[in-house]
């Protein structure tokens, strides 16, 4: 089934080639960008010292006992939940990670044990002394992007754009030295951060992952950053023991990209490039930097991974780095002509090793196939090993003794210990930035009678955003955080301590009436693309009936504001007496409290010192916003920060946003009973096409009516009677879903099976009939017929496998059928892969 389709993809390519397709043709663009690199407008940086004669000499006799095998085996890193320690003996992989989603034995909150348990077995097998096999430490990564955020019971640090507001290295560089401590405890060797990325559209999702919009706030803490996970560079030969290896991400202009579309293109000149987006690289390479990681992203065009000019002759030649360069989550299929399973252009363009997490077998066979037959040179390959190598000698995974057996690990005391609690609240202090404070409401005294509301003020999960636990950092609850502290906790204990009472009331409703109100409220959590705002305006989501109505009754409110990003607010600032932007602070909430509070003698204990680090929007369309350019119309500007001692108030601000309402969510087809815009239902056969409300497709084939589900009528009865092939289609817009598809997004279907198939039932997307990519799911309907719901959750990236051009997807879920079956549907959707879903065998 899937040989024919995609063999006909081609032929939308030559239709796509010829122009015919609309609504996707790139912006036209006054000025041609190229990218091409001239390495000598970079800047030379002051060499680090990685390469040391000493080392060298042992890499080489290393290198001369390594087989080809093993040399390619040492460029790729594979995901824990792809991979079993036992593997590596047949795929003599040099590293492991544990992306966002992947915890030990699959469990996102497995016991702390487990982890340095993992980190020995890999250790082991790569170790072990058998025939044929050169021993060589393998490296573990995890992205430790505020505190060891993966691991149950870490210390959450605020997330970097709070840390922004701080303008203080050596906060960053103390942070990153617990955060080395913590990853030491379980054996983690390496953690894929700092993000230096420049952000400078507020709209991309990964906004809070950036220090700044500026690049010199970013550069003033690349160095700080690396010192404190790696140790200083110089006088020891290598990392000290219980420090870690960092991974300065990602190269180059992630924060660039047009619209400010998660791995999408950043569309500037390569003086701009330099000056703007490369900022943090010469800081954090003079600092010894081990390893960079590539962006997904493209510039002018070109994906960087495949990048040549920017990966060997800037970053390597010209600014010197000597460590290695790691490519983002599968980025390498993304790279023109490559796949999954192949892509020796990467490679050659300086990538030394692939994250391949899922597709590490058949991206480890092809590229030995590739280095066999020159594709890839021996001088490359050479050069990308020697490169991992040196990494693994100068963190010292070749002297220092298993997993563990080193310093520091197993002392889980250092997990959430007192003093990194400490240090985080310390951050969070530092992090607030005030923007409004009339008639000097704050600071509060705490012998006064607070009512505390609105979704974030006792939601650990929510204060503390992607990145945490899980990915996307989603459904998590206070007991994940067992040694965290909600803001409302913070508060609680403050009042209690200064003699006054604390109401807790997500509503806002109240029994007594509060001397003043403060009301926590902002962003849910969300991690890279899925965080992609098509507006600035938060409006929709916020609970400005409750400011309203507090304020309404003559309540002075305060107004907490969680968020990855400077959003428009203004109806909500207008309701509020005092607005406090508290970013993303992590588990310590209680560095709000420090802050609001007067101290019980009546004294300021803690003023607000936070400075934005990010512009604040005066309309929802203030995409890009950046203190150096040439019309620059903030509400607040770039450095503003008040304090306790700014007796000034706030005039009432327009509550025009300047942009329609934001589109609905368009990855929702069908909820509900209902078909939200832009899509529509249809029913296809070999006689044509008839919308959904008809009932049948024209030649009879499937039949479609209204069924009860969950609620009455909420879902739709499709019926095939056998008479010929029918297609269920969900169709309506043109709209990419390459990124949903690395992503490892899913499409779940959540359906009854009535009568199971009777033959192949094809689950594809594509555009048009011409390019299609799909699965056989009979197996799965077969195994869930019944009488109860189920969710099949099947991943984007099958059918891209299969074929299907997810880049300008027309229908994105496409049933086809020509035995019989008959199932009710009642929800169809992409969703997060937590887990379920599947690609059918
Ligand atoms: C992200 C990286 C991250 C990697 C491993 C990717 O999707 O872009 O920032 O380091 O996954 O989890
Ligand atoms: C992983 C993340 C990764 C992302 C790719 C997720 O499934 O858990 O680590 O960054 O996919 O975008």
């Amino acid at each position: 089934m899937n040989r024919p389709l995609r063999t006909l993809r081609r032929g939308l390519m030559l239709s796509a080639a010829a122009g015919l397709l609309i609504g996707w043709a790139p912006n036209p663009s006054s000025e041609t960008l190229e990218p091409r690199v001239d390495p000598s407008a970079w800047p030379a940086v002051p060499d680090a010292g990685l390469v040391d004669a000493a080392v060298e000499a042992r890499i080489t006799a290393l290198m001369a006992r390594m087989s080809l095998e093993e040399k390619v085996g040492q460029t790729i890193q594979a995901d824990i939940a792809s991979i079993q320690p036992e593997d590596l003996r047949r795929y003599p992989l040099g590293s492991v990670l544990a992306g966002g989603n992947s915890g030990p034995g699959g469990d996102d909150r497995a016991p702390r044990e487990a982890w340095l348990a993992l980190a020995q077995a890999f250790y082991e097998v790569s170790m072990e002394a058998r025939p044929g096999h050169t021993p060589i430490p393998v490296i573990f990564g995890v992205d430790a992007v505020h505190g060891h955020n993966n691991v149950f019971g870490a210390t959450i640090f605020p997330h970097n754009i709070g840390l922004g507001a701080a303008r203080d290295p050596d906060l960053i560089r103390r942070i990153g030295e617990a955060t080395g401590r913590e990853l030491a405890a379980t054996g983690v060797d390496w953690t894929f951060a700092p993000t230096v990325a420049v952000a400078r559209d507020d709209r991309w999702g990964r906004a809070y992952e950036s220090y700044s919009e500026e690049p010199e706030v970013v550069a003033a803490y690349a160095r700080a950053v690396v010192e404190g996970l790696q140790g200083p560079e110089g006088g020891d030969d290598g990392l000290q023991p219980g420090r870690t290896v960092s991974s300065v991400k990602h190269y180059l202009a992630d924060g660039g990209t047009q619209d400010g579309r998660d791995q999408g293109d950043t569309r500037l000149s390569e003086a701009e490039l330099i000056r703007i987006h490369n900022a943090g690289y010469p800081p954090a390479i003079a600092a010894g930097a081990l390893t960079v990681m590539a962006s997904f992203s493209s510039w002018n065009g070109e994906k960087v991974t495949g990048h040549e000019g920017l990966l060997t002759e800037a970053l390597k030649n010209r600014m010197g780095f000597d460590g290695f360069v790691v490519s983002d989550w599968n980025a390498h299929a993304q790279v023109a002509g490559c796949t999954n399973d192949s892509c020796a252009q990467a490679f050659n363009a300086g990538i030394d090793m692939f994250m391949a997490p899922d597709t590490w077998r058949g991206l480890y066979d092809t590229t030995l196939a590739q280095a066999r037959s020159g594709e890839i040179s021996m001088a490359r390959l050479d050069d990308a090993v020697r490169r991992i190598l040196r990494v693994k000698f100068k963190a010292g995974l070749f002297d220092n003794p298993a997993p563990v057996d080193r310093v520091g690990a197993g002392d889980y005391s250092v997990l959430g210990s007192p003093d990194h609690r400490a240090l985080a609240r310390e951050a969070v202090r530092a992090s607030l930035v005030l923007l409004k404070n009339d008639d000097a409401l704050l600071p509060l005294r705490p012998g006064a009678r607070v009512l505390v509301a609105g979704d974030g003020a006792d939601d650990i999960g929510k204060q503390s955003g992607g990145w945490t636990i899980s990915w996307q950092g989603t459904g998590n609850t206070n007991a994940d955080f067992p040694n965290g502290q909600s803001i409302w906790g913070g508060i609680a204990d403050t009042v209690r301590a200064g003699g006054g009472q604390a109401v807790l009331s997500t509503d806002g409703t109240f029994a007594d009436r509060p001397d003043v109100a403060i009301v926590v409220f902002g962003e849910d959590p969300y991690a890279e693309f899925q965080g992609d705002r098509p507006t600035l305006d938060f409006a929709p989501e916020g609970p400005l009936a409750v400011l309203r109505r507090l304020k309404g009754a003559g309540i002075p409110v305060v107004s907490v504001f969680l968020s990855g990003r400077p959003l428009w607010v203004n109806p909500e600032i207008n309701a509020s007496d005092a607005f406090v932007a508290a970013w993303l602070p992590g588990s310590e909430g209680g560095g709000i409290a420090d802050v609001l509070f007067r101290a019980p003698d009546g004294s300021v204990a803690h003023d607000f010192t936070g400075k934005l680090s990010f512009s604040w929007p005066r309309l929802a369309n203030q995409y890009r916003l950046n203190a150096s350019d040439p019309d620059y119309t903030p509400l607040f500007a770039f450095g503003f920060g008040r304090t306790y001692a700014d007796r000034t108030n706030l005039a009432p601000l327009s509550e025009e946003p300047g942009v329609a309402a934001a589109a609905a969510t368009s990855e929702v087809y069908y909820a509900a009973g209902r078909v939200p815009e832009p899509w529509a239902l249809t029913l296809r056969d070999a006689s044509g096409t008839a919308p959904v409300a008809t009932g049948a497709s024209p030649s009879g084939a499937l039949t479609v009516r209204a069924a009860d589900a969950t609620a009455q009528e909420s879902g739709r009865l499709l019926s095939w009677n056998g008479s010929g092939e029918a297609s269920f289609v969900v169709s309506g817009a043109i709209v990419d879903l390459s990124r949903q598809a690395t992503g490892d997004m899913a499409v779940a279907l959540r359906l009854r099976v009535d009568t199971a198939p009777t033959g192949p039932v094809i689950l594809s997307a594509g555009c048009g009939t011409d390019c299609r990519g799909g699965v056989d799911i009979a197996a799965l309907l077969t195994a869930a017929a019944g009488p109860e719901f189920r969710t099949l959750q099947i991943k984007l990236s099958c059918l891209r496998d299969a074929g299907a051009d997810l880049i300008r997807t027309e229908e994105p879920v496409v049933l086809t059928n020509s035995g019989r079956l008959s199932m009710v549907v009642e929800d169809i959707r992409l969703v997060s892969n937590t887990g379920s879903a599947i690609c059918p065998a």
